[in-house]
């Protein structure tokens, strides 16, 4: 190991081979002594990859790192160690706190509106900069504001960005050099709105696709995610050394999350990894040394835990491994209020996160406190001087090598990063090809692809004509779900594509979302998939691709029976089990989440008139496509599914065909797997799931397009946005979305939640309450007494339901009343409310009920069942 001993001046290690590593255990002898005992017995360093080279330059940026903090006051360096999140923190405060970072969250936007303009944006980050510039002492010199953003897929946030297909595809593309491309625009926009610092590249390696992240990984292969997230980090930075290094149009980029997050068990976010440590090292931290080497100095740590311990608490794996083994000389950032997992820790403070080696916790809002109660912990010792000055030299070493101590304010870089980088023709241009490079063709019976661009298309679905849908999560706010094409300005849908193609060849297009036609087409191109998702919500029990609702599918059989040729464009973040979706279309393209540039689609799936094809198929597997919904088991050396249907690597060309046989359609889900999250979408409810409408102690099914509850007090209408439910006011009335009575006490846990989507009509009268219904009320009433529509007569007392008068239902009068009629919103409660104020969980049959005694009318559009982070949602009364 040939590392700089200033550049890792105190962090421990327990080999002693090198000339760093001897001085480091002088220094700290007596604690490293003891920690090396304990951990020599169970921990295998050697395992792991030994640092690269130090990169040059390196020890310049340090002498000047150091001179800086030679001038700094303990409040200055905690204030570099912490990063706010802007919804939280005013320019005057960054001033007064004098914070080393900035980010915009996921859902975090100008004013508030994810839709603010660009040049809001580049307001923003103009005015905290020179906010940072005002903290300026006579000590040294200013220390500008790192300001970070999640530019995932491109700088997705900003409206009238371009959007790139997420890492799911990139890696189905297997092209290296369009990948620093994409590096390289993406960049560009980033800049361009004076950011610094993108939350990217993800290099997970995702074992289990059921992980609701899996699309911002480029592939199953550790080679793979290696070899991509080289080029990406030299596209987004630059090249190390070359003159523009790091300098705008180039960002900082960071490797994220470290370590193990797509090695969790079933796939769940923030879970747990029981991977050995070879595993670990070969399979899952094979990004990290391609990382560091192409260049990278920020790595996010992880909120997932190895052996049951949280990795921001993991000084094994982020100081001895990552920094002193890998070499790594740059900073560790938390992930958003991540350390507030760590045993002992509250998101306000938490010296266990600094000790274990993060260098700067990410506090959206909790900054304040975690500010105040750092510098109290370095006051009394808990936290070493040594550890604060080495985080700090590791931050300001990166701001020097980026040449932020030089740098204009945002607005007045406009020369090396001008606003019109953001969505410019020439981003779009690559970002199609992208498209273009990563569909992957599954399936093509007797060659149906490439359709003649002169015949007659039907597109059918609504994700055809939705940019929301193919631009997926992270993508304008964080979930992405609540994205009209408008919000898109610059981007065409697929739809917009196909048009242009087959006008071009002299053919015709009809448009429908549910599959009919005016003339009988030549052949339809149905496009359907996923609903956008980000992180946890993403997460599933099955690869299963519609459990509970086999719209599309029913669409696909019916086009079929119709003798009408079907291609299927399916839109998912991962690969999913779609047997009975396969054997019901003639071709099958795996789009991914393709982002703003939807003609890439249409670019590869037609021929011109004279049989001349422009672009064929190259896209080749990134994943193992799965033979069962479930279960799935990455056993060999190379991480394939056993047993997959399509190995990863395969992929049709149309020079290329082979034929896919009549698949198994059973899915082989055990019971306990089922899913049954969403219990209201898109206009109906699915089973196992049933409306019921109670008033005066009877009940009735809803079953047809409007329903009066027995008494009369609630009427319920289905529109085609939703169920438009009305409470008179004339007798106590509730709405309930039923199913088979469960246990819902493992959901107390933290996070467990029902959203509700709806659009008030008429603000509430009288008490509006929310909450659950649990089952003995049913018992003695069972739903088929009711299921005719004929009111049946409903006993139960509500003392008789979860065990408790008061528990199963919240007061949410206060915060409808708040609400601006008109507009869809979000209701969410927490399971965990229930079980605070006394509630038995263990035979809830209603997750979803709303009863009111006065007046209110309100619309339904989704109801969920949901995991989010943040403290229990219980109303507000
Ligand atoms: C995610 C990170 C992201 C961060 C900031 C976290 O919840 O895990 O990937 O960069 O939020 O938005
Ligand atoms: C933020 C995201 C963050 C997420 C985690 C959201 O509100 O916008 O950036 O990743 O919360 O809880």
């Amino acid at each position: 190991m040939s590392v700089s001993p200033k550049l890792q001046p105190e962090a421990p290690s327990r080999r002693s081979r090198t000339h760093a590593m001897i001085m480091v255990a002088v220094l700290m002898a007596a604690t490293v002594a003891q920690r090396s005992t304990a951990l020599a017995a169970e921990f295998q360093p050697d395992l792991w990859p030994s640092a690269p080279a130090p990169l040059p330059g390196m020890e310049a940026a340090d002498a000047e790192a150091q001179q800086l903090l030679a001038g700094m006051t303990l409040e200055e360096k905690v204030g570099q160690m912490i990063q706010a999140d802007i919804a939280s923190i005013s320019p005057a405060q960054l001033t007064q706190y004098r914070l080393g970072s900035l980010l915009a969250g996921g859902g975090a936007a100008p004013g508030n509106d994810v839709r603010a303009t660009p040049e809001a944006w580049l307001q923003l980050t103009d005015s905290y900069f020179r906010a940072s510039l005002a903290a300026a002492t006579a000590a040294h010199r200013p220390i500008p504001i790192l300001f970070g953003i999640d530019a995932v897929h491109g700088n997705a946030k900003i409206p009238g960005a371009t959007i790139f297909p997420h890492n799911v595809g990139l890696g189905a593309a297997h092209d290296p050099q369009l990948m620093r491309s994409i590096g390289e625009a993406t960049a560009a926009e980033v800049t361009a709105i004076g950011a610094d610092w993108t939350f990217a590249p993800t290099v997970a390696v995702v074992r289990d696709p059921r992980w609701g992240r899996s699309y911002e990984s480029y592939s199953e292969s550790p080679e793979l995610v290696a070899q991509y997230a080289a080029q990406m980090i030299q596209g987004l930075q630059g090249s190390w050394g070359s003159p523009g290094f790091l300098r705008p149009p180039h960002t900082l980029a960071s490797v994220k999350h470290y370590l193990g997050d797509g090695s969790t068990l079933d796939g769940r976010d923030q879970g747990d990894s029981e991977v050995s440590e070879a595993t670990l090292a070969h399979v899952h931290a094979a990004g990290y040394p391609a990382a560091i080497g192409a260049g990278a100095l920020i790595v996010m740590a992880s909120y997932n835990s190895w052996r049951g311990v949280k990795l921001h608490a993991s000084h094994y794996l982020l100081t001895d491994i990552l920094k002193q083994r890998m070499g790594f000389a740059g900073f560790v950032v938390g992930d958003w209020n991540a350390h507030e997992q760590i045993p002992g820790c509250t998101k306000f403070d938490c010296p266990a996160a600094y000790l274990a080696g993060i260098d700067m916790l990410m506090a959206p809002d909790s900054w304040h406190e975690l500010y105040e109660h750092t510098i109290a912990e370095v006051r009394s010792g808990r936290i070493p001087g040594q550890r604060v000055d080495d985080a700090v030299r590791r931050i300001l070493r990166v701001k020097v090598l980026s040449g932020l101590l030089d740098r204009q304010a945002p607005l007045d870089r406009a020369a090396a990063s001008p606003l019109s980088a953001l969505g410019s023709p020439a981003h779009r241009a690559l970002a199609r090809r992208a498209v273009r490079e990563s569909l992957v063709l599954l399936k093509n019976e007797r060659g149906v692809l490439p359709l003649p661009a002169s015949s007659h298309v039907l597109v059918v679905g609504k994700a055809a004509d939705d940019i929301g849908i193919q631009s997926g999560g992270w993508s304008i706010d964080w979930q992405g779900d609540h994205n009209l094409n408008a919000d898109f300005p610059g981007a065409t849908s697929i739809l917009a594509g196909i048009r242009s193609a087959v006008a071009a060849g002299g053919g015709s297009v009809e448009y429908s979302r549910y599959g009919d036609w005016q003339q009988r087409p030549d052949a339809a191109i149905v496009v359907y998939g996923e609903q956008p998702y980000a992180e946890f919500q993403g997460d599933r029990e099955t690869l299963q691709f519609s459990p509970e609702d086999s719209y599309d599918l029913d669409v696909l059989r019916r086009l079929k029976s119709a003798h009408v040729p079907v291609v299927s464009v399916f839109i998912s973040g991962r690969p999913m089990w779609v047997n009975p979706e396969l054997n019901a279309s003639d071709a099958f393209v795996a789009a991914w989440l393709p982002g703003s540039e939807g003609e890439g689609l249409a670019d590869v799936l037609f021929r011109s008139a004279d049989g001349a094809i422009a672009h064929d198929f190259t896209g080749r597997l990134g994943f193992s496509w799965p033979r069962t919904a479930m279960p799935v088991r990455f056993d060999d050396a190379q991480g394939r599914i056993q047993g997959a249907l399509f190995e990863r690597g395969y992929g049709l060309s149309y020079g290329h065909l082979s034929h896919v046989a009549q698949l198994d359609e059973d899915p082989r889900v055990p019971p306990e797997r089922r899913e049954h999250d969403t219990l209201y979408h898109a206009a109906h409810v699915t089973a196992p799931w049933s409306i019921y409408l109670t008033d005066a102690g009877a009940a009735v099914r809803v079953t047809g397009e409007r329903q009066d509850s027995p008494q009369g007090g609630l009427s319920v209408r289905r529109t085609s946005e939703g169920l438009d439910a009305t409470w008179h006011g004339s007798v106590r009335s509730m709405l309930e979305i039923a199913g088979r009575p469960a246990d819902y006490s493992p959901r107390a846990r933290p996070g467990a939640a029902i959203e509700l989507r709806y659009r008030l009509s008429q603000a509430p009268g009288e008490g509006v309450q929310i909450g659950i219904v649990c089952a003995p009320a049913y018992e003695r009433h069972p739903a088929e007494n009711l299921g005719d529509g004929t009111p049946g007569t409903n006993a139960g007392s509500r003392a008789g339901r979860c065990g408790t008068d008061s528990g199963a239902l919240l007061d949410f009068t206060n915060e409808l009343r708040a609400t601006p009629a008109g507009q869809w919103h979000t209701l969410t409660y927490s399971f965990a409310c229930f079980a605070d104020r006394g509630a038995d969980l263990a035979n809830v049959q209603a997750p979803l009920a709303i009863e009111a005694s006065g007046h209110v009318a309100l619309q339904i559009g989704e109801v969920r069942l949901v995991t989010r982070k943040g403290p229990p949602h219980c109303g507000a009364g």
